[in-house]
């Protein structure tokens, strides 16, 4: 079987632990399940690239990762750069370009993971958000003039189109279909007359091929609050770029700690290379210490390996990660343990090993 390619870019603070630690758990998986290891490429993108070069990544980085099967990313930020300035060289460029359109953000609370939510169990916080994750309130449209005066003004403008709207919509449906046929759609139609109340019409024409789904549809501000007070009612959640972006915060929090939370961005028609990355970002406030939790890294691995065609390799890693939560010994501080990334990872590793031929 041929090797598959992955660019590997782990970026800044944090990013710089998880990566490796997913890497070699990856690596332990495809190996016990028979298959080659990832052929990887190291990028070193990000924001100390910035400060010596003046740019996130070079010129022909899109050119260069577009020959790649899929790719591996950590966490882009850093406090020496503005925000603003980092992920607009890097990440949000990818997703746009190579045009990801879905961002897919599992909110699955983990056997061996205690859920702030008192009495909410593994089979209480089971959802998927699908984020639409190349437009809305990202599209990077707007501008400022009058700056620096009192007469300053500062747009930044949603765009909502058909074709991107539609596509969401219409991969969420199916997605409801491969699992408890039941569908929330999240917008702030009430406050957002133009672009949200289109988002429901096409909602609405879309349902129509798919009578087998349950469609619900709420305002984001009732979401955000049935998200913990009732998890379990929810299935398959679509929403637009910011709004899953906020609630997917909210999903990881759920899940246990922001740390627990995967995410792929995903070309469904293979046009590009899609990206895998935890939800989270680069922590500056714990970076270099050695201490952050992999599991969202890892599971995103897992998500890619499953992409891949890898499934044995990628079922491998989430039963090994949960069994490894599940025995408590092995736990970052963020899920009330003592380990390092790389304590956490290892046993995860030597898990897979030890579990090899028995899925
Ligand atoms: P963050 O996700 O980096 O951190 C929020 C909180 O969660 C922090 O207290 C952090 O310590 C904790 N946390 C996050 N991941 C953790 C892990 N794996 N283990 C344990 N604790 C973890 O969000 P932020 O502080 O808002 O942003 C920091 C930087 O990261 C900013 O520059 C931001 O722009 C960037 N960011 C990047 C991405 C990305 O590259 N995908 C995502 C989010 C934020
Ligand atoms: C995420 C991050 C990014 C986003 C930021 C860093 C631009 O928060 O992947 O959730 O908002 O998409
Ligand atoms: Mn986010």
């Amino acid at each position: 079987m041929a090797q598959h390619r992955v660019a590997v870019i782990a970026g800044d603070g944090i990013g710089k632990e998880v990566v490796p630690a997913g890497l070699r758990v990856l690596n332990a998986a495809l190996e016990a399940a028979g298959a080659p290891g990832l052929l990887t490429a190291e990028f070193d993108w990000g924001s100390e690239y910035y400060l010596q070069n003046g740019r996130m990544m070079p010129e022909d980085a899109l050119a260069t990762l577009d020959r790649f099967d899929a790719i591996y990313l950590g966490a882009i930020g850093d406090p020496r750069v503005p925000d603003h300035v980092s992920l607009w060289g890097l990440l949000l460029p990818i997703r746009k370009s190579f045009d990801l359109y879905v961002n897919l953000r599992p909110v699955k609370l983990l056997r061996g993971v205690t859920s702030p939510l008192r009495d909410k169990e593994p089979a209480d916080i089971d959802f998927l958000c699908v984020r639409e994750n190349t437009e809305g309130e990202y599209a990077g449209v707007g501008g400022r003039v009058h700056t620096g005066t009192p007469y300053e003004v500062a747009l930044q403008t949603n765009v909502f189109t058909y074709h991107a709207v539609e596509r969401i919509v219409r991969y969420s449906f199916e997605l409801a279909r491969t699992r408890r046929h039941r569908l929330a759609s999240i917008t702030k139609s009430n406050a957002c007359q133009y672009s949200m109340v289109f988002w429901d019409e096409v909602v609405e024409a879309v349902s129509k091929g798919y009578p087998d789904v349950e469609v619900n549809r709420m305002h984001v501000d009732a979401a955000a609050a049935y998200f913990v007070t009732r998890p379990e009612s929810f299935d398959v959640v679509v929403a637009s770029n910011l709004f899953a972006d906020i609630l997917t915060d909210l999903g990881g929090a759920i899940q246990g700690s922001l740390g627990m939370a995967p995410s792929a961005n995903l070309s469904p028609e293979r046009k590009h290379p899609s990206l895998f990355e935890p939800v989270h970002g680069s922590a500056p406030d714990i970076a270099g210490k050695g201490i952050a939790n992999p599991a969202g890294a890892i599971w995103a691995g897992s998500m890619m390996l499953d992409f891949l065609g890898e499934s044995q390799a990628a079922a491998l890693v989430m039963e090994a990660l949960q069994q490894i939560l599940e025995a408590g010994q092995t736990k970052t501080p963020d899920l009330g343990g003592k380990a390092s990334t790389e304590e956490m990872a290892g046993e995860i590793a030597e898990m897979v090993r030890s579990l090899a031929g028995k899925l």
